[in-house]
């Protein structure tokens, strides 16, 4: 797509040198019309284009400038799905952002995701302003659109190792390959506390003491926006789901066939802040420069209120008390949730404090419902002021005035084998030890070793939700190692025998390794009791369970996004057909070999578990600090070996 003027003034200096007379003569012109909402692109001297100004004055400029109908573009943030088939509206509407929900990996390579992004910003180039665009994605546990990027351990897994400066570097690895492809902004972390292991979230969540989320919000957002925003290996970050999105009541949700994500926080606010608000105050001490509000509604004892119309929330407490100072943008499509009546959803979410609205589809009916809302005094210009400021602020702190195009000087090291270390010592760092009868870990690698279960050999099941699809996929969606893989890099090819369900001779192993999984799930489509999700092992996952432990000494190792009921498979310690040894896998990414190191003595194992691990799933909610605790294995337990 050809670039306009205001784009070509941002083009290699050679473009510049050959325009510099005929933009002279243009600036001349704009000189001798008195700044005000209808002038043009500006000058470059004492103005918005300006970079050696304080941004704050940058911003002040812009907003002088901008009309009503410009600010509300800024506002809105569309799917590219919604654009692609009239890319120039990115232009005339001034549209502010898009994104691409789910981690979609629209293309295979960081520069064709370049390429694309910087299609859409040379249009957003050719507004009157030339405002660029912000383009926004779920690399959440690694930029996973891309096929060939580093999936690390989802955030469960990361809390059970307990190493908040690990979880950062492996941010700072996905900022690095986010970045890369083009892209500027991530929504992560997830500073959710998961209260209910039923969540189908749960495993997006350092875990279910929000002293975890706590410790981890300030390296993680750091290690995503690094030193200076606007370099070309630091991204946007976003603190979510604010507030309360993990303590929600099971049952609560009338989403779907949903039972827990989107529901009812029914806390006093005492407790809401001490469990579910203090990771947000983390956040916004280090600098996160986005905030997610939740689809989850909240009643602190005057019935349900949805937390994107909740002015007290996150105007007065997370914009007041708490300071935060960026962007307050809304999930996908929640701003509908509100009410039935659009323009009534509208008003209320903006006057609550919502700065950048996730449409994601009918981006006009947006743009059109709020401009009739500020028209009619609905919505306050004020308030539409303090959200452009907000957006303005971040795209300045990104750099993208001066740099609006990728910069992808990095795409060679996506999914480097130096990125590739980071994730297999986070995914061994992960790994937790809650039974070890006899010793029996860490193996020596002479062992003839017979594996089964259906999480040994795929990439997908390890890697779990948000893995180059919404829904992640059981099939291979990344490259990588998987546990297998990783087995047989220790031990000599020959002595490994691999049958998933257990359906070959076991007798003649030395030890049994069955790698029991979950399917993978993103959202409430993972709700246990909702769907086709619960929290017991799948029927071929116990049968082999059954037979590799009835025939030699075995170890099950659980690949999940959360705890699963296991205690019906385990018999007693030191029992005939006994499970000998456990282990809490989490969903490790695409680095399998991870899991493998603790096996074989290659790694310590040093696990903590990050959650209550039940007896049985109607145990749930289960909460350290409950009155009545009684877990199968309890917060915080883990075996160490050397
Ligand atoms: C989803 C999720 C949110 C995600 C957003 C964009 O519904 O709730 O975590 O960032 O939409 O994909």
């Amino acid at each position: 797509m050809g670039a306009s003027l205001p784009a070509l003034l941002r083009r290699p200096a050679i473009l510049w040198s050959a325009l510099a007379a005929a933009v002279a003569a243009a600036v001349v012109t704009v000189l001798l019309v008195v700044p005000g909402a209808d002038d043009g692109p500006a000058d470059g001297d004492g103005d918005y284009l300006d970079a050696s100004l304080p941004v704050d004055e940058r911003v002040d400029d812009l907003l002088g400038r901008m009309t009503i109908e410009e600010k509300i573009g800024q506002m809105t943030q569309a799917t590219v799905g919604a654009v692609e088939a009239a890319p120039s509206d990115v232009g005339e509407y001034g549209i502010g952002s898009l994104l691409n929900g789910g981690s979609e990996a629209l293309f295979d390579t960081p520069e064709e995701w370049a390429a694309m992004i910087d299609g859409y910003q040379d249009e957003a180039l050719k507004s009157r302003l030339g405002i660029p665009l912000m383009y926004g994605i779920d690399a959440v546990h690694g930029n996973t659109a891309i096929p060939g990027a580093v999936v690390f351990p989802h955030n469960i897994g990361l809390g059970a190792a307990h190493d908040p400066d690990l979880a950062g570097r492996a941010a700072a690895v996905t900022a690095a390959e986010t970045r890369a492809a083009g892209i500027h902004w991530t929504f992560a972390p997830c500073v959710c506390v998961a209260r209910d292991s039923r969540w189908g979230r749960t495993y997006e969540s350092y875990g279910e003491d929000p002293g975890l989320a706590f410790e981890y919000a300030g390296p993680v957002v750091h290690g995503y926006q690094g030193e200076d925003l606007a370099a070309n290996t630091s991204v946007l970050a976003t603190a979510k789901h604010y507030v309360g999105d993990g303590g929600t009541d099971y049952g609560s949700s009338t989403t779907g066939d949903y039972l827990l994500d989107q529901g009812v926080v029914t806390l006093t606010e005492e407790e809401l802040r001490s469990i579910h608000l203090a990771p947000f105050q983390a956040a916004v001490d280090a600098g996160v420069g986005s905030v997610m509000a939740s689809f989850s509604s909240t009643d602190l004892g005057e019935g349900p209120l949805k937390t994107h119309a909740d002015e007290y929330l996150i105007t007065d407490v997370l914009k007041g008390e708490l300071g935060f100072d960026g962007i307050v943008v809304s999930d996908w499509q929640a701003v509908d949730q509100v009410s039935t009546d659009y323009a009534e959803a509208v008003r209320a979410s903006v006057n609550a404090g919502i700065d950048m609205v996730m449409v994601p589809f009918e981006y006009e009916r947006f743009i059109s419902t709020l401009l009739s809302e500020v028209e009619s005094g609905g919505v306050a210009e004020d308030r539409i002021d303090d959200a452009v400021a907000r957006i303005l602020t971040q795209k300045f702190a990104l750099g993208l005035f001066e740099q609006p195009f990728a910069d992808t000087a990095h795409a060679a090291e996506v999914g480097s084998d130096e990125h590739r270390d980071v994730a297999r010592e986070a995914a061994a760092a992960s790994q937790t030890l809650l039974r070890n009868d006899g010793d029996l870990l860490p193996l020596t690698g002479q062992e003839s070793i017979y594996v089964a279960g259906s999480g040994a050999d795929s990439i997908g099941r390890q890697s779990g939700g948000w893995t180059a699809s919404w829904q992640g996929s059981t099939v291979t969606p990344t490259q990588g190692t998987t546990i297998l893989a990783g087995i047989q890099e220790v031990a000599s090819d020959a002595a490994v025998t691999f049958s998933e369900d257990a359906s070959e001779p076991v007798e003649a192993a030395d030890v049994g390794i069955v790698v029991v999984a979950e399917d993978p799930y993103a959202e409430g489509v993972g709700d246990a009791g909702a769907g086709e999700h619960d929290l017991a092992l799948s029927e071929d996952d116990a049968a082999a369970v059954e037979t590799v432990c009835a025939a030699v000494d075995c170890i099950v190792i659980v690949v999940s996004g959360r705890p699963v009921e296991i205690a019906p498979h385990l018999g007693e310690p030191g029992t005939p057909r006994s499970v000998d040894s456990l282990v809490a896998a989490w969903l490790p990414g695409s680095e399998g070999a991870g899991v493998a190191d603790p096996l074989f003595g290659a790694a310590p194992y040093n696990g903590r578990l990050p959650v209550s691990w039940p007896r049985q799933t109607d145990d749930e909610p289960l909460n350290v600090g409950d009155a009545e605790y009684d877990p199968l294995f309890a917060f915080g337990f883990g075996l160490v070996t050397p």
